[in-house]
């Protein structure tokens, strides 16, 4: 979910709209405001897009601060009465929030037996909390906090008092939030995207901290209410990157934008003498540790596992690859000096982050790779590599996943000649010829458009086999078309599938064979024949000098190494026309958000 609140400008609805807009990749299921006009606090909410919200809002030129929220539903079905900002039983206090309140059932039944529920969320506890401690006596602050104080789990919260039309109250614990600071406005929101359109400079808020706002700025406090200094930063955010320009998805221009990307990655890691170079700080802990522990979620652990095997193949050194909410609760038993590696695009998600804050409590060094640099994982670990891809809109990561491909290949060899081992190959040639192969097979849309429709049109269910690196790149292929064009697919370890899964192969079945490596040139073919065997329609993606006649496409040579970058990009095409075909909503697929920031 995501967040926003403005105080002190004009046409607050429409700020809020906007900032709403460039949130909803966060979640996009329901959407509301609540708005201080002549009349006191408006809510207007609707189930969908902010567009539907958009439609329904009734613009008051008095009002001139306001919060909002754009939901991925977690407690409570996606609907209008589920959607925020909820108020308090009085309607003295209006809430959005972003999070899981764990304990809400039971704050429920102790603290408010006597209270009617208008949702079914664990939100609406906070305002019905805030407002009976203020009944009792306290002042809105101290209510505030100390309603905060019994909550269990994440928020980002924003709230409204009805009896004070000058002030928004915020507080954060474990879900992302940032103070925008402007000349007679303020605001807060959940990234720095939000209040783009009206500033770029904002302040941190720490876990536990609240937040008074108002147009004269905003105050911040700790846990204990005791008054915070924090100097502001400027996001670096370019405002035209976050664009759509002439393309019909953002899917497709964060495709396109591949090589280019890899290219400006390259730009940045590659020193005078033209080899790539990492910060020495991040060489150090790399060199000092025996074995480096990756974590993340969805896409960023498909690349990590691409950089587990690249850091074992290339530089030697142990590595292992963690699903970050499997490894908070089941961890593995840990070596003496491990680095920990966070793999993130948004730098938010929530799993990762509990993995990163146990860590640290442990007292190991923690590196986080994402291409937002001023996320919370990125502040919170010791260092960060950022990956350079521009901002990534489509839920469906694409650019963001290369690229981190890219970055885990450019730390890896870093890394060997940190400790002394020699790497074969030139990485910063070899990205770049990647980069130009990568360009040569987004010039053939026609072609994979085409694969699709042959392999992909009429079927509810498809598998993509692969061994080796190309099992990652089918892991990653497979989630790629669940997750836009919802054909139901599996990727599979190409020697694995004869041990049950082959059941599901009937005439007809679309199976997509990967064979980018050599060492497993012969048994993914023979991989391939067992399904074709028994009825299956493979569409067999090679490299060229791996290549047999018949062959569905040949992908342009590229280092073995580096063939997850190339191998890449036809299933993202696949899974973006599979969509388009079915008439999905490539951008926005259902159930999903692009930054998960609740576990
Ligand atoms: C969400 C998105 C996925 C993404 C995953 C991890 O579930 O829908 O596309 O891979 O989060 O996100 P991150 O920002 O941590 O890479």
């Amino acid at each position: 979910c995501g967040i926003v609140g403005i105080i002190g400008v004009r046409d607050v609805e429409e700020q809020l709209l906007r900032g709403l807009e460039k949130l909803e990749y966060r979640g996009y299921d329901s959407a509301g405001i609540a708005v201080f006009g002549s009349e006191g606090v408006n809510v207007f909410k609707e189930k969908g897009r902010i567009a539907a919200l958009r439609e329904a809002v009734a613009p008051d030129a008095s009002a001139s601060l306001g919060i909002g929220h754009t939901r991925w539903a977690t407690h409570g079905a996606p609907s209008r009465r589920n959607a925020h900002p909820h108020r308090s039983a009085g309607g003295r206090f209006t809430i959005v929030h972003n999070g899981v309140i764990e304990n809400y059932a039971e704050l429920k039944r102790t603290m408010l037996r006597n209270v009617s529920f208008q949702s079914d969320t664990d939100t609406e506890v906070v305002a019905h909390l805030v407002e009976s401690l203020a009944n009792r006596g306290l002042g809105v602050e101290a209510a505030f906090r100390t309603a905060l104080s019994m909550l269990r789990g994440s928020y980002a919260i924003a709230m409204l008092d009805e009896a004070d039309p000058g002030v928004i109250y915020a507080a954060k614990q474990k879900s992302p939030l940032l103070i925008g600071v402007g000349d007679g406005f303020a605001g807060i929101a959940s990234d720095a995207m939000a209040m783009l359109h009206l500033t770029n400079e904002f302040i941190e808020i720490m876990d536990g901290e609240t937040v008074t706002v108002t147009r004269e700025g905003a105050v911040l406090k700790d846990a204990q209410g005791k008054e915070v200094r924090r100097t502001s930063f400027v996001a670096k955010l370019n405002v035209a990157e976050l664009e759509k320009g002439p393309y019909a998805h953002y899917m497709m221009k964060e495709m396109d934008e591949q090589p280019g990307a890899i290219r400006r990655l390259l730009a940045e890691y590659v020193d005078e003498d033209g080899r790539v170079s990492i910060p020495e700080d991040v060489r150090a802990a790399a060199r000092e540790a025996d074995r480096i522990y990756i974590v993340a979620c969805g896409t960023s652990y498909h690349a990590g596992l691409v950089g587990k095997q690249l850091l074992e193949s290339v530089a030697g050194i142990k590595a292992e690859a963690h699903v970050a909410s499997e490894f908070l609760y089941n961890p593995p038993l840990l070596s003496e000096r491990p680095l920990f590696v966070f793999i993130s695009q948004s730098g938010e998600t929530a799993d990762s982050r509990g993995v990163l804050v146990r860590i640290r409590e442990l007292g190991h060094k923690t590196l986080t790779i994402t291409n937002v640099p001023g996320s919370t994982l990125s502040r919170e670990a010791d260092y960060t590599l950022h990956t350079f891809a521009g901002p990534e809109i489509a839920v469906a990561s694409t650019k963001a996943y290369t690229t981190q491909i890219g970055v885990l290949a450019v730390f890896a060899c870093d890394c060997a000649r940190a400790r002394g081992v020699e790497v074969a190959f030139d990485v910063a040639r070899e990205l770049s010829l990647a980069a130009n192969a990568m360009e040569v097979v987004i010039n053939e849309k026609e072609k994979m458009e085409s694969l699709v429709w042959e392999y992909l049109s009429s079927s509810r269910n498809c598998f993509f086999i692969g061994r080796a690196m190309d099992y990652y790149i089918c892991l990653e292929g497979a989630l790629k078309l669940k997750e836009v064009s919802y054909i139901q697919a599996e990727g599979f370890a190409g020697g694995e599938l004869k041990h049950g899964t082959i059941a599901l192969i009937e005439e007809g079945t679309p199976v997509v064979a990967v064979s980018t490596q050599r060492a497993v040139k012969h048994s993914i073919r023979s991989n391939a024949q067992e399904v074709i065997a028994r009825g299956a329609n493979v569409c067999m993606i090679s490299i060229e000098g791996l290549e047999e006649a018949g062959d569905a496409l040949v992908l342009p040579k590229v280092h073995e190494a580096l063939a997850p970058l190339i191998a890449a990009v036809p299933l993202q095409f696949f899974a973006y026309y599979a969509a388009l075909y079915r008439g999905c909503d490539v951008d926005k697929p259902r159930n999903l958000a692009k930054s998960v920031t609740v576990e």
